[in-house]
């Protein structure tokens, strides 16, 4: 299958990046994160307050489990997606992987005064330290599935995009 995955740790500019995909390919862009909030009728982060992460993770699977039956899609991955080896089989057997690797300093400046993930909202400021090892717990299982890494933090996301296009 032809699908196109796009994973990395949040602020990594993946939706940033579908987007621009979209642009230049036939195939259809999917956001995951988007649909579970769609489903469920609410934000990401009124379902990990509400509901608590482990309800958002088994509606995450679910989601990937549809959307890896069909083909043609780049689809914007949620940073914690391919943490589960369950995940990690649905995306390596519909598509291949691209993995945007950033630096702890370039998610700090990204997403400093985000107030949509609540992996990182609830501390009263995120420091580079929380980042540095949250991200250092995910980078060797990003990539253990990626077909393409690609650095981001000097990029703009058209460079990035550019970049791909052998591989659209
Ligand atoms: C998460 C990343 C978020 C979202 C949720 C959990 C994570 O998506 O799925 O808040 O575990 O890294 P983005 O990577 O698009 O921010």
């Amino acid at each position: 299958m032809n699908n196109l995955y796009i994973i990395g740790f949040m602020g990594s500019g993946k939706t940033s990046l579908a987007s621009e995909l979209d642009k230049i390919s036939e195939n259809k862009k999917i956001n995951v994160d988007a649909l579970i909030e769609k489903k469920l009728g609410m934000s990401i982060s009124e379902i990990f307050a509400i509901h608590g992460e482990a309800f958002f993770r088994k509606h995450e699977h679910e989601i990937l489990s549809e959307i890896s039956k069909h083909d043609n899609q780049i689809v914007d991955c949620g940073g914690g997606l391919p943490l589960t080896p369950e995940n990690r089989k649905l995306i390596k057997a519909s598509g291949r992987c691209i993995y945007l690797k950033v630096s702890p300093n370039a998610v700090l400046q990204r997403l400093k005064s985000d107030k949509s993930r609540p992996l990182l909202k609830n501390k009263k400021s995120i420091s580079i330290k929380e980042i540095s090892l949250m991200l250092d717990k995910r980078v060797q299982i990003y990539e253990s599935i990626a077909d393409i890494s690609i650095e981001t933090d000097n990029f703009t996301t058209k460079e990035i995009a550019e970049k791909l296009i052998p591989y659209l």
